[in-house]
């Protein structure tokens, strides 16, 4: 691995996969694009909408790129709100990514699935090959790229691999355009007005990681030996599972006086299609997973992160 492309850089994962990979790799050129021009962020950066083949021709060239972390897509609810774009990005892009991965023989490409896959006739805690039968048009593009991911390795003996993510929480970047937001926003909203009103049932009980682990996860993947991988882009990770009222409680038991409300608005529909815990079996044995966030830690160090925030603005 000499250089690293991180398509979608400026998103949820992409904000703080890109820092950790330049950590982690000191001799590794890290390059961060995404569909915004000028971004104020550190280090190489380019513009690169993925809708556009040539677009990313370019930028694998000029850096000579052997290894992507294609994050750039529309989540599930912006999915819901435009599918038309949705199947352009998360379906066109990533097909722009494996052709020219093929042209230019990249040595791996990690593009990250989503739980979204799996839907109303998913039994609970299904594993990689558990029916999935999405009813979103996220979910739909979602099983595209993992068919795609699987035909690249088959017909050309393309390196793809992917994890099907839960949700993510995490403090850095707000998250914008997921079902699984709420996760995230309930804390910010805690800490800064002391309220918040769910989008979802008090009941919805929906599998969510901590961000670190999501990254630790990807990069595990990533460096994984080739031999091991019984699957391509369907690794199940299951981390954390818990109800809107169940997080209400344990930010409850931190911050005093927090007001939680449930106005269930179209995302509720979308939620109640998804597993509440995934089986994560073949990623344990295979490239050794597991979580270090159980729900106690998760909450812990999102309140403390964020109230720390929160005083560094008023000083
Ligand atoms: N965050 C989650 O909870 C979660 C859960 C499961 C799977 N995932 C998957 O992880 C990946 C990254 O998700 P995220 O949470 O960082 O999403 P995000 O919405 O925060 O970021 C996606 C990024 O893609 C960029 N983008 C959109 N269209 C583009 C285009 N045409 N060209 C280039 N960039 C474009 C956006 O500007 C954005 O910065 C996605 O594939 C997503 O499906 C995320």
């Amino acid at each position: 691995m000499d250089t690293i492309l991180v398509t979608g850089a400026l998103g949820q994962i992409g904000s703080e996969l890109v820092p950790t990979l330049r950590t982690r790799y000191e001799d590794v050129e890290v390059v961060a694009s995404d569909i915004e021009p000028d971004p104020d962020v550190p280090g190489p950066y380019e513009a690169v909408d993925v809708t556009d083949r040539a677009q990313v021709e370019a930028v694998i060239e000029k850096y000579d790129v052997d290894t992507v972390f294609h994050l750039a897509a529309l989540l599930s609810a912006a999915g819901e709100q435009n599918p038309d774009r949705a199947f352009n990005v998360n379906v066109g892009g990533l097909h722009n990514v494996l052709e020219v991965g093929r042209e230019y023989e990249l040595d791996r490409i990690v593009i990250p699935s989503s739980i979204a896959v799996y839907g109303p006739a998913t039994p609970d805690n299904p594993s990689e090959r558990t029916i999935r039968s999405p009813t979103t048009m996220y979910g739909i593009t979602k099983v595209l790229a993992e068919n795609l991911g699987a035909y690249y390795h088959e017909k050309y003996d393309l390196d793809v691999r992917g994890i099907r993510l839960p949700g993510i929480v995490s403090h850095k970047t707000r998250p914008n355009g997921g079902t699984t937001d709420y996760a995230v926003d309930a804390f910010y909203e805690a800490v800064w007005e002391g309220e918040y009103t769910y989008f979802v049932r008090e009941d919805t009980r929906l599998p969510m990681v901590y961000m670190s682990d999501a990254i630790d996860a990807l990069i595990a993947l990533a460096e994984a030996d080739e031999s091991d991988l019984q699957y391509q882009c369907e690794y199940n990770i299951s981390a954390l599972s818990f109800t809107a009222k169940e997080l209400s409680e344990r930010i409850e038991e931190r911050i005093n006086e927090f007001d939680a409300r449930y106005d269930p608005d179209e995302r509720q529909s979308i939620a109640d299609s998804w597993p509440s815990t995934l089986d994560d079996t073949a990623a344990r044995s295979d490239w050794g997973w597991s979580a270090e966030y159980d729900l106690d830690k998760m909450v812990d160090e999102m309140v403390h992160n964020l109230r720390q925030r929160t005083e560094g603005a008023l000083s």
